[in-house]
């Protein structure tokens, strides 16, 4: 069976939480809920990821959103 939904993975690591990975993942789950986007993504959290010194993490589909914010994660989607 195809996977319909994008897969978000949202390092949830102490460094990345740090970072604001917390605010990030809650402003994505809000952004896409209320957009067109709405039930197109599952959103998934992580342990570390071993790449702390570009917290916050994000890796949507098989692109790594490094220093991750709101928009360049919504954009990732959006391309992939
Ligand atoms: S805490 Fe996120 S990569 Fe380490």
């Amino acid at each position: 069976m195809k996977h319909s939904r994008k897969l978000v993975f949202v390092c949830n690591g102490s460094d990345c939480k740090k970072e604001g990975a917390k605010k990030l993942s809650k402003e994505l789950k809000n952004l896409t809920n209320e957009s067109s986007m709405k039930g197109t993504c599952k959103f998934i959290k992580t342990k570390c990821m071993d790449m702390c010194k570009t917290a916050p993490n994000v890796i949507v589909g098989d692109h790594f959103c490094k220093k991750a914010n709101l928009a360049a994660v919504i954009g990732q989607i959006k391309k992939s």
